[in-house]
């Protein structure tokens, strides 16, 4: 069977810039590494000097559009300093995008602070809410003529999980009460920042499209053990997980469109208050070069679960790190076929963007896990396109699957 995908249809990847800039030495991450004795970002991908090289390979790839995210580090350096070079820096980093016509969704937080902004408190202070705003305002003021796609924040509640609850992130928190604090400072700067981004456009004929990309995992009960108990915290981490910034946001109608990030489903075994995750690998599943479980069908089921919400959306991010190249075309091929079921149904999907362009530095796990669709050398930093990317340029050329 033949599946069309609609016209206009945004075809891209996406990257962020801590994980493959290089060189981000005054962010929050970079000191976390040293104190925590992990593996080192350092020049990463090179990113910030290859961007041209990479946004040609892109094109090459037959790609229309490109995520990338601004490191808000290196535009703040310190509390009240703003480089000018830095902007300028991200300016040209778009102007080639659209010199490549490539759509530009631009991230302004994705997981990492300035060093300044973590030793005042950072997102457990209210009063530095501010801050963040100052550096929206800066940035959307220099790129507003080039950039119709906004992200504010990357995953708030994966970064609030993992830095504020289980402490594997900076600062290493281990408290529901902060996370609760942080939960409500982030909402409440993304509610600005989205007014604010409206304001800058006002007299603009582009009218921005704002949200907030969402990880949306499946939840399944482990079957080992007490399937009823297992069942009861699958149940409420999908309630609390998966949809309640969204409802919230939409309501007040603060989101333009919705922009999902999928990768797996996730085993889930009781414990309160919010379950955990389970690692058992007796499932005859196929599991990742991380171990996570990959289930083509579940990003169909979130999918149409997304109805309810009447907006458009957008895939900001799907995507696998595996050791084998027919595992990666095997796991784009299945999960567009649910994308375009999703489709078929009626939901307004207007893009797909697969995690990553590049091979890069992933976060705890530093550089094994690979995402990319082009294959970086850590060595000499050559880049190679890997061969199931050959299978996604064709897609995006054709606009359809076979
Ligand atoms: C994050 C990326 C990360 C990817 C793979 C996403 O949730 O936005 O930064 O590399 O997952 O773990």
């Amino acid at each position: 069977m033949q599946l069309k995908f609609p016209s206009h249809f945004l075809w891209g990847a996406a990257i962020s810039s801590y994980q493959c800039e290089g060189e981000n030495y005054n962010s929050d991450w970079c000191l976390w590494e040293k104190e925590r004795a992990l593996e080192r970002a350092e020049t990463a991908c090179n990113h910030y000097h290859l961007f041209e090289e990479d946004f040609q390979l892109a094109r090459r790839l037959n790609l229309n559009s490109l995520r990338i995210s601004i490191e808000w580090a290196r535009v703040c350096p310190q509390k009240s300093v703003i480089s000018d070079e830095e902007i300028t820096h991200y300016s040209a980093v778009v102007d080639t995008l659209c010199k490549f016509n490539l759509t530009p969704f631009i991230t302004l937080h994705h997981f990492t602070n300035p060093i300044w902004f973590s030793a005042r408190g950072g997102w457990a202070s209210s009063e530095n809410i501010d801050s963040f705003l100052n550096y929206l305002q800066k940035i959307v003021g220099a790129l507003k003529d080039k950039v119709n796609y906004w992200l504010i924040f990357n995953e708030p509640l994966v970064y609030i999980y993992n830095s504020f609850i289980c402490g594997i992130w900076p600062p290493g928190g281990r408290s529901l009460k902060t996370a609760l604090r942080v939960f409500k400072n982030i909402i409440a700067a993304y509610i600005t920042g989205y007014q604010e981004i409206k304001r800058i456009y006002k007299d603009s004929e582009v009218i921005p499209q704002i949200s907030l990309a969402k990880n949306m995992r499946l939840f399944s009960p482990c079957p080992k053990y007490n399937l009823g108990l297992n069942n009861f915290s699958s149940f409420i981490r999908d309630k609390i997980f998966n949809y309640p910034v969204y409802d919230y946001l939409s309501k007040k109608k603060y989101l333009d469109y919705l922009a999902i990030n999928y990768y797996c489903k996730e085993y889930v075994r009781f414990s309160l208050p919010l379950g955990e995750e389970c690692n058992h690998s007796f499932h005859k599943e196929h599991r990742n070069y991380l171990g996570w479980y990959i289930y083509p069908y579940g990003f169909y089921e979130i999918l149409k679960k997304l109805k309810k919400y009447s907006l458009p959306v957008i895939i900001t991010e799907n995507g696998t790190a595996e050791t084998r190249d027919c595992f990666y075309q095997d796991y784009l091929v299945s999960h567009l076929k649910s994308l375009a079921q999703a489709l078929e149904e009626g939901l307004d999907i207007k893009g797909y963007l697969w995690w990553s362009l590049l091979d890069n530095f992933e976060w705890d796990k530093g550089f094994g896990p690979r995402f990319g669709l082009i294959e970086v050398d850590y060595n000499t930093l050559r880049r190679k396109i890997k061969p199931f990317a050959y299978i996604y340029a064709k897609i995006c050329k054709e606009n359809r699957l076979y």
